[in-house]
């Protein structure tokens, strides 16, 4: 980069932080973030956004996507360069994938493979959670060895998929308490997998093989029990638990009354992430009369069949009992649907969500008055930087931190559509739906990659960011839950 171009002032913007709106300028050089304040000082020749009217946030960061993953059969069609492109373009300047091994698969082979897909892709910084699978001695050093010396600290467990991802009770007691031994979060996908294959197994034994098949071998109360169980094994080994894409209302009351409890007793920490899709779509898209358009809604947790699931899951976000809004970005194109065409089961899981996560947020929960803007920024940037690990170099605009660095604009509006968005899949569920909030600049590591509206986002210029183990976040409360348990002994 030239040197004028590496020198950034926003001017006369509404700085948003977790606990602040202040009005005033930033000055970014070199990637990062040297000045915060007024009147600043800067040498000649630095670009100026004029920021008049907008807010000045933290670069979202999507703490779940799953870009070029190999999953039922099928490859998700974005990968790590046009899936980063789409963040950027809809304000997120941060992703946090997953690498999930095969059922007995070295979780380092694992890791290894997506550095390998994703360094040189990436638009913008990205993370990995590692999945885990299975449970073995090996499986337990390796945990370590990504621990220690790969910059992983979170690890994801599955109660759902069946015969492929599936682990059960006592091997996620084992998986939960390595990563309490190891300073790392747990991640938990929440769902009964043994029910949920009973109940599809009757359904096609009934005769329905459609996308409906896929909400109904699904109830909430499989989800919602779930969430109990999971929340419960952590508590047992006193081990930080984030619970992944949470869809319906009784998980989400699941979630709440876990945190609770744990904030009253002293137990080890709970959080719960929801998914832009829960809160701008609802499962009566699945049992639309076209096939394709049902199909492309199918995700696991599902969307939830109540309407009034989305205004719900915002209002638990803007009340602290939700704590992030990822967007589970797992996309499959229609051909790959239709590998499910007479079996739901067979229907490639994942949904859209990277570009539109910020806008969708923006709009059901601060458009909509339900959330202030320093609430949306701890949902979609500020709590992910925190639990996993990354906070104050991302999720917050102070001096030192990296100039990821969004300034949106609260009144101009677009409306969502395949027609204009930067994913390679064919589909949007967010399709018509018009958002107030628009990010006129993006700025990545210090580089305009939104440019007043014009997207120039530069494949190879993100890099992996590691995760260091102990997130003061995460870890004081389970230190202080140790003193509290303590004191009672
Ligand atoms: O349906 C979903 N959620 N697909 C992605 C894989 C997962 O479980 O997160
Ligand atoms: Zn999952
Ligand atoms: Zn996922």
């Amino acid at each position: 980069m030239e040197n004028s171009q590496n020198r950034i002032l926003i001017k006369h913007g509404k700085i948003v932080n977790v606990d602040s709106v202040v009005d005033g300028d930033v000055y970014i050089e070199g990637g990062v973030i040297k000045q915060v304040g007024s009147n600043l000082t800067v040498p000649g020749g630095t670009r100026i956004i004029d920021a008049r009217g907008k807010y000045v946030i933290p670069g979202g960061i999507d703490p779940h996507t799953h870009l070029e993953f190999q999953f039922m059969d099928a490859v998700t069609v974005d990968d790590f360069y046009r899936g980063t492109k789409a963040a950027i373009a809809g304000g997120t300047t941060m992703i946090i994938d997953f690498a999930v091994p095969k059922k007995g698969q070295s979780l380092l082979e694992i890791y290894q493979k997506y550095r390998k897909l994703a360094d040189g892709k990436v638009c913008c910084d990205y993370g990995l959670h590692v999945g885990v699978t299975w449970w073995s001695d090996k499986v337990r050093e390796e945990m370590e060895l990504l621990c220690k010396h790969h910059g992983i600290n979170s690890f994801k467990t599955f109660m759902a998929y069946k015969d492929f991802f599936m682990v059960d009770d006592s091997e996620l007691f084992e998986i939960f308490k390595r990563c309490k031994e190891l300073g790392a979060v747990a991640l938990v996908h929440a769902e009964n997998g043994s029910i949920i294959a009973k109940k599809a197994q009757q359904l096609l034994a009934a005769g329905i093989t459609g996308p409906e098949g896929h909400q109904l071998s699904r109830p909430e109360p499989i989800e919602a029990e779930a969430v109990g169980r999971a929340c419960i094994i952590a508590n047992q080994v006193n081990c930080p638990l984030y619970v992944v894409h949470i869809m319906s209302k009784p998980a989400a009351d699941a979630l709440a009354h876990a945190r609770s409890i744990a904030s009253a007793t002293g137990g080890s920490p709970v959080f719960g992430e929801t998914l832009a899709a829960a809160l701008g779509s609802d499962g009566k898209q699945c049992l639309h009369r076209c096939w394709y358009h049902a199909a492309a809604h199918i995700v696991s947790p599902p969307l939830s069949p109540d309407v009034t699931a989305k205004s719900y899951l915002i209002r638990l976000l803007a009340e602290d009992k939700l704590q992030l809004v990822g967007s589970d970005n797992c996309t499959f194109s229609e051909d790959q649907k239709a590998l499910g065409e007479d079996d739901f089961t067979k229907i490639p899981n994942g949904v859209n969500g990277v570009e539109d996560r910020m806008s969708v947020v923006w709009e059901k929960g601060v458009h909509s008055g339900v959330m202030d803007v320093r609430r949306f920024v701890a949902v979609t940037s500020t709590n992910a930087a925190k639990i996993f690990n990354v906070y104050p170099k991302k999720g917050c605009i102070a001096v030192g931190s990296d100039a990821d660095i969004v300034v949106w604009d609260p009144v101009k509006t677009r409306v969502i559509s395949a027609k204009t968005h930067h994913q390679a899949v064919e589909f949007n569920i967010f399709e018509g739906m018009e958002c107030h909030g628009v990010p006129e600049y993006v700025i990545v590591n210090g580089r305009v990659c939104v440019d007043a509206g014009v997207l120039k986002a530069v494949q190879g210029f993100g890099k992996f960011v590691p995760t260091p183990v102990y997130s003061e976040y995460v870890y004081e409360k389970v230190k202080q839950a140790k003193v509290i348990m303590l004191q009672r002994s």
